[in-house]
C-alpha cells in the first residue's frame, strides 16, 4: 500500500465515516478470504478479527499507537481499549521504553529495540512517531504515524487472512521533510506478546547439507537474535519463529504465536524480553551494515512480516502457515498445480551432461512414470566443472551439438515436461561475462574479491545487470520449449560494495538487489506464465515467504540421504508447506554419508514431499525399476493429500530420534496417508502405536499397505474414532525400516492428483 502523507487526512475522514463498521458487529468468519478491519473512534481502537484470532491496537493519550491484544478471537462486545501508556516505573524505566508500541521510532525516552532508527543530515537522530490518521481499503488497514518536526512519515500496512487469522504487516517510510536522512534500521513490524515470563522460543538453524534443525530455548530477559548477514535468506537461521507459553506447548496443545518474514535478503528477527516480562519480536531488514538514504519525498518499503496465533499447539501453527502459504503466498494459490514427479540427473552425472546421456536417462525416467525431466548444471558455456562457465547461458555445443531442441523434443515425446538448471546471479571469473564486465560483481575497488565455489556474485542492484539477466533468461525461455527452471544460488555475499554509487548510497544494495531479483522473477513469470520455478540455494538456503511468492517449489537440502532427510523434512514443515518441498530418491550408498538404505525406505521418505528421482537410472536392475514404477504410481494416488492436505507430525525425528511418523489428511477427510520410519531398532522395542489425527470420527476407513507390516489382529476397516483412539501398530524390525499406509474413507473415490 502506498499512501501519501498529504492525502491521508482526507482519506481518513472518508474512511472513518464510511468504512469503519461500528464496534459490536463482528465480521462473521466469512467464506471469503479477507476481512475488513474496524476502528472504534470512541476509544481510538483498531481491531482485526480473522480466523480464530483477534488483534487490537489503540492510540494512547500520548498519541502513540500501542498493541492492546493479540490472541484468541474475542467476542465483539468485549471492551478493547482505550490504550493506556505504561506508567513511568522509575527514572530508569520511562513510559517510552515500557509501552508496547506497534512501531517505535528511536527517540524520546525509548530504550527498547525500536522498529525505526533514523539520522537526519542536520545531526538529529530523535524520531517519535505519533498517530496521525488511518484508512481502510478493502482488506488493508493503513495507519499513518508521523514525526512532523523531523519530517518522517510512516504508514503501517495491515492485512488479516480470514481463513487462518494470519496478519501481514509492513511499513512504508517516507522522508516528508526538507533535508535528506539515512535509515539505520527499519523493521517491518514489532509484535508485542501478552506480558508473561514463561515463554519459550522455537526456531530453525542449519548449514549446508544439514538444514532445518528445530531449536528450542527459554525466553528470558535479554535478547535472542535470529538473522542472516549473508545478503540472502541463508540457512544458519530461517526467518521463522514460534513462541509458546510454559513447558506445556507441544504438537497438539498450548498457545503459540508464530511468524515468518517475506524477505530473501539479509534479515533479522530479534526477540527481546524485558525484566517485567514484556516480549517483543522485532523483524525486518537486518540493521547490520544497513543504511538507506532518503532524499526529501523518497520512500522505503519494508518486507511483509506475517504472524499468527493458535491455542492448539505447534502442529496447528504449522498447518495454519501451510494453508496460508498454499492459498495466499504461492503463485497460483489454491488452484496451483500439484508437483509433478520429477527426474534430475545431478547426482547421477554431475557436470557430465550431454544429449545421448540425457536421452537415455529420459527414456528410463519416462518408463517409471516420471512427469518432468530436468537437466541440471553443466549444459552451458565452458562448464565442465565448477571453475568455469557461470554467467554464460548459452548451450554448450560440444555436449548438445544441435542445441537443446532435440533433447527437449525427445523429453516431450516421452510425455514429460522439460526443466533446466540455472544460477543467474553468479559468475565464474573464467567466463565470457566476467571477462566483458568485471565491474558487474559486488566488490570494493582495489580489494580482494572473495570466491565461494569459484564464483562471484553479480550485483543485481545495478539496472544494467538486471536488464542483462532478464534478457538472457527471457531469450532462453523464448527459444526453448522449457516448462521449469531450477534457480540456484550457491554462495553468500562478500565485499558487498557497489562502487558505481556514491558512498552514502551504496548500502542500498541490501534492498535493491533483492527487489530486482523479485522483479526479474515477476517479469519472467508474466512473460512465460506456464514456466514453473524452483528456489534452490545449494539446498535450503533461500526459503522464505518472499521467494515463495514467486516460485512454485523449493529444494530443502542437498542432503538426499533418506534417514537424514527425515529430520530435514520434519524441520522444514514447522514453517513451510509440504506442497513446496521437493525430495529425491537417489543412489545407495548415499553420497553424503555412505549410508546404505533400501529403495522402499528411500521412496517412502521422499514421498513425504514432492517426489523426485535423482539416482542413476542406468544402474537400476529390472527389479528396482519395477519397485520404483510401483511407488511412482502409488504416489500419484496420494500426492494431493500429501501436498495439499493437513500434516500431523506424529513422531518427531528431531535430535536423531530413532523413530519418525507423519500423517497427511486430505481436506475433505476422504484419505489419510501415514509414513513411519525406524532408523534404528533397539532392544527389540515395539514401534510406538500411532494414533491418527484429523479423521472423520464417524466415517469408516479401510487401510491398505503401500509397504511394511501392520500388527496381526488389526481390523481392515474401522471408524475414524477407532484409528484416532486405538491407533495402529506397525511391525518394524531392524535398522532403516519404513512403512506407508493409506486410509481411504469407505464410499469415497480415492484422490487423483492433477498436474500440468
Ligand atoms: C547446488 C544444488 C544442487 C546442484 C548443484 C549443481 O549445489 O543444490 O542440487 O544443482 O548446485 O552445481
Amino acid at each position: 500500500m502506498k499512501l501519501r502523507a498529504r492525502t491521508i487526512r482526507f482519506a481518513t475522514l472518508l474512511a472513518a465515516s464510511l468504512l469503519a463498521a461500528p464496534v459490536g458487529v463482528i465480521a462473521k468468519a466469512s467464506p471469503e478470504r479477507t476481512v475488513s478491519p474496524r476502528y472504534d473512534p470512541a476509544h481510538r481502537v483498531f481491531r482485526l478479527d480473522a480466523g480464530d484470532v483477534t488483534y487490537a491496537m489503540g492510540v494512547n493519550t500520548d498519541g502513540i499507537l500501542q498493541t492492546i491484544y493479540w490472541g484468541a478471537r474475542l467476542p465483539a462486545a468485549d471492551p478493547l481499549g482505550p490504550a493506556v501508556p505504561a506508567p513511568e516505573r522509575s527514572s530508569f524505566d520511562p513510559a517510552g521504553a515500557l509501552t508496547p508500541q506497534e512501531y517505535a521510532g528511536w527517540g524520546g525516552a525509548m530504550t527498547a529495540t525500536p522498529a525505526l532508527k533514523i539520522r537526519l543530515d542536520d545531526g538529529n537522530r530523535d524520531v517519535v512517531l505519533r498517530y496521525d490518521s488511518y484508512r481502510v481499503d478493502g482488506e488493508h488497514l493503513s495507519i499513518l504515524l508521523r514525526d512532523a518536526q523531523a519530517g518522517v512519515a510512516v504508514t503501517l500496512d495491515y492485512t488479516a487472512d480470514a481463513a487462518t487469522g494470519i496478519i501481514g504487516r509492513s511499513a512504508h517510510i517516507e522522508n516528508a521533510g526538507k533535508q535528506a536522512l539515512t535509515i539505520d534500521a527499519a523493521a517491518s513490524a514489532t509484535w508485542n506478546l501478552p506480558r508473561a515470563d514463561d515463554y519459550s522460543l522455537r526456531y530453525l538453524t542449519g548449514t549446508w547439507a544439514g538444514e532445518w534443525h528445530l531449536q528450542t530455548r527459554a525466553i528470558t530477559p535479554g535478547a535472542t537474535v535470529l538473522e542472516s548477514r549473508r545478503g540472502s535468506t541463508g540457512d544458519e537461521n530461517n526467518p521463522w519463529f514460534a513462541i509458546g507459553r510454559g513447558g506445556e506447548w507441544n504438537e497438539e496443545h498450548g498457545d503459540v504465536w508464530f511468524g515468518a518474514l517475506a524477505w530473501s535478503g539479509s534479515w533479522s528477527i530479534r526477540v527481546d524480553e524485558d525484566i517485567l516480562g514484556q516480549v517483543r519480536v522485532v523483524g525486518g531488514y537486518n540493521p547490520f551494515d544497513f543504511a538507506y538514504r532518503l532524499k526529501p519525498g523518497e520512500t522505503l518499503d519494508t518486507p511483509v512480516f506475517y504472524a499468527g496465533y493458535t491455542r492448539d499447539g505447534i502442529g496447528e501453527a504449522s498447518r495454519l502457515l501451510h494453508r496460508f502459504e498454499r492459498d495466499r503466498i504461492l503463485p497460483g494459490g489454491a488452484r496451483a498445480a500439484l508437483r509433478p514427479v520429477l527426474y534430475n540427473s545431478w547426482e547421477a552425472t554431475e557436470f557430465k551432461v550431454d544429449e545421448p546421456g540425457q536421452e537415455r536417462l529420459a527414456e528410463k525416467a519416462a518408463a517409471l512414470g516420471v512427469e518432468r525431466f530436468v537437466v541440471d548444471d553443466g549444459w552451458f558455456g565452458a562448464r565442465d566443472n565448477d571453475h568455469a562457465g557461470l554467467g554464460d547461458w548459452v548451450v554448450n555445443r560440444r555436449k548438445f551439438p544441435n542445441g537443446l531442441k532435440p533433447l527437449i523434443d525427445k523429453v516431450h515425446g516421452l510425455g514429460m515436461s522439460f526443466g533446466l538448471w540455472v544460477e543467474p546471479e553468479m559468475v565464474n571469473r573464467d567466463s565470457d561475462l566476467y571477462r566483458a564486465h568485471p565491474d558487474w560483481v559486488l566488490n570494493f575497488p582495489g580489494r580482494e574479491r572473495s570466491e565461494g565455489r569459484h564464483q562471484l556474485v553479480l550485483n543485481l542492484a545495478r539496472e544494467d545487470v538486471k536488464a542483462h539477466l532478464l534478457e538472457v533468461l527471457d531469450r532462453l525461455l523464448s527459444e526453448n520449449d522449457i516448462q521449469f527452471l531450477k534457480w540456484d544460488y550457491n554462495r553468500n555475499w562478500s565485499e558487498p560494495g557497489w562502487p558505481q554509487m556514491s558512498p552514502d548510497e551504496q548500502q542500498k544494495v541490501y534492498v535493491a538487489y533483492v527487489r530486482n531479483l523479485y522483479d526479474i522473477l515477476r517479469q519472467l513469470r508474466a512473460r512465460h506464465p506456464k514456466v514453473e520455478i524452483e528456489s534452490c540455494s545449494g539446498g535450503g538456503a533461500r526459503v522464505d515467504l518472499g521467494i515463495m511468492a514467486l516460485t512454485d517449489e523449493v529444494w530443502p537440502s542437498d542432503n538426499t540421504d533418506p534417514s537424514d532427510r527425515l529430520s530435514i523434512q520434519d524441520g522444514f514443515t514447522y514453517a513451510y508447506a509440504p506442497a513446496t518441498m521437493m525430495a529425491w530418491v537417489t543412489g545407495s550408498p548415499n553420497w553424503v554419508n555412505n549410508r546404505v538404505s533400501s529403495l522402499d525406505f528411500r521412496f517412502l521418505s521422499s514421498m513425504q514431499g514432492g517426489l523426485g528421482i535423482g539416482a542413476n537410472l542406468l544402474d537400476w536392475t529390472p527389479a528396482e525399476e519395477a519397485t520404483a514404477r510401483g511407488y511412482v504410481a502409488e504416489y500419484k494416488k496420494i500426492r494431493a493429500t500429501v501436498q495439499r492436505g493437513s500434516l500431523y507430525r506424529l513422531l518427531s525425528p528431531q535430535e536423531r530420534a530413532p523413530w519418525s511418523a507423519t500423517e497427511s489428511v486430505a481436506d475433505d477427510g476422504a484419505q489419510a496417508v501415514l509414513f513411519a520410519f525406524q532408523r534404528q531398532g533397539e532392544e527389540a522395542r515395539p514401534f510406538p502405536t500411532l494414533r491418527l489425527r484429523g479423521l472423520d470420527v464417524k466415517a469408516r476407513y479401510r487401510f491398505r499397505v503401500m509397504h511394511g507390516k501392520v500388527a496381526p489382529g488389526t481390523p481392515d476397516v474401522a471408524s475414524g474414532a477407532y484409528w484416532m483412539q486405538r491407533g495402529i501398530d506397525l511391525v518394524m524390525k531392524g535398522d532403516l525400516q519404513a512403512a506407508g499406509v493409506v486410509f481411504e474413507r469407505e464410499g469415497t473415490a480415492s484422490h487423483q492428483g492433477v498436474t500440468r
